[in-house]
């Protein structure tokens, strides 16, 4: 099951998320992922545990041999530090190097406006994109895009891109759907990759959904990751725990109802939101 990029890569509609976890939870995650049958891993440089990615890919790759590289999709990201054009080159082949690969996936700017290039953020993000765009003409990352990005940071981005970000990846579940920032990717043709769909763990608590689930004899995850493919968006659950993992991934045998669906949608509010790029405190 895959969603086709703008530049006709194909991505795999779930991914599995590692933020929080340690190199070696990542390891022993992602490899558990693999094995189950997740073909789309999403880490940054700033997870601190490419490594761990890394290691797990290559020897999920070297023990299972009906598995090629071109079979799996590798996301990482852009730090915050390393905004600008050579740092972005930089950064970028410390985390080739990290993860032990020829090439990744998908390439994002994490944040559009940290703090640190906060009166330049528009020149520094050109900058930054610009080297993304040789890596993607190189074939070092056969997708590029951004995380985090408002409708704003993206028009000032598009003033000097050659390359419309194929993906931009956002916070995302039934508590805060963003519908100005996916309006605007799906004008554009951007995939919206989905993080944090389970509200980092807090979508739990939400009451309508424990009865969906039961209704469909599903799980509140399954559920909502469902519905993020319902709604055309790409979601990436993290978890560590083998069971959560595999829960996870059986997503694809149900269908919810429409009434289902539009009781989701009306969640708002009800365990988080989105945090505002322009403030954060990094
Ligand atoms: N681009 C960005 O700025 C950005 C920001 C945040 C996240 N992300 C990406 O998106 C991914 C997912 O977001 P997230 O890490 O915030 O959290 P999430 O996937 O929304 O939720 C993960 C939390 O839910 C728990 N969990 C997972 N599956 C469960 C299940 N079936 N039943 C009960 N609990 C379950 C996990 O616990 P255990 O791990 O203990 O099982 C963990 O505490 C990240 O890992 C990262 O790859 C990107």
């Amino acid at each position: 099951m895959y969603y086709t990029l703008s530049n006709g890569v194909k991505i795999p509609k779930l991914g599995f998320g590692t933020w929080q976890s340690s190199n070696e939870d990542a390891y022993t995650s992602t490899k558990i992922a693999l094995e189950t049958g997740y073909r789309h891993i999403d880490t940054a440089a700033i997870y601190c545990n490419e490594e761990g990615v890394g290691k797990a890919v290559k020897e999920f790759l070297n023990t299972n041999k009906s598995v090629k590289r071109e079979d799996l999709f590798i996301t990482t990201k852009l730090w915050n530090d390393s905004h600008g054009y050579y740092l972005a080159h930089k950064a970028f082949k410390e985390s080739l190097k990290k993860l032990q690969l020829d090439y990744v996936d998908l390439y994002l700017i994490h944040w559009p406006n940290p703090i640190r290039i906060r009166n330049h953020w528009e020149e520094s993000n050109a900058d930054a994109y610009k080297a993304m765009e040789e890596m993607n003409k190189d074939g070092l990352a056969r997708a590029i895009g951004v995380s985090n990005f408002h409708p704003r940071h993206l028009d000032t981005l598009l003033k000097t891109a050659k390359i419309i970000p194929h993906a931009n990846q956002i916070f995302y579940n039934p508590s805060d759907m963003q519908s100005d920032v996916v309006d605007y990717n799906n004008k554009h043709n951007i995939l919206t990759q989905a993080y944090s769909p389970l509200g980092t763990g807090r979508i739990f608590d939400i009451k309508e959904l424990k009865t969906i689930a039961e209704k469909c004899q599903k799980t509140v995850a399954q559920v909502v990751l469902n519905w993020c493919l319902e709604k055309g968006v790409n979601p990436l659950p993290k978890s560590v725990h083998g069971e959560r993992i595999i829960e996870n991934f059986n997503i694809f045998d149900f269908k919810l109802s429409a009434e289902d669906i539009a009781l989701i949608d009306g969640l708002k509010g009800k365990s988080g939101s989105a945090k505002n790029p322009d403030v954060v405190e990094f």
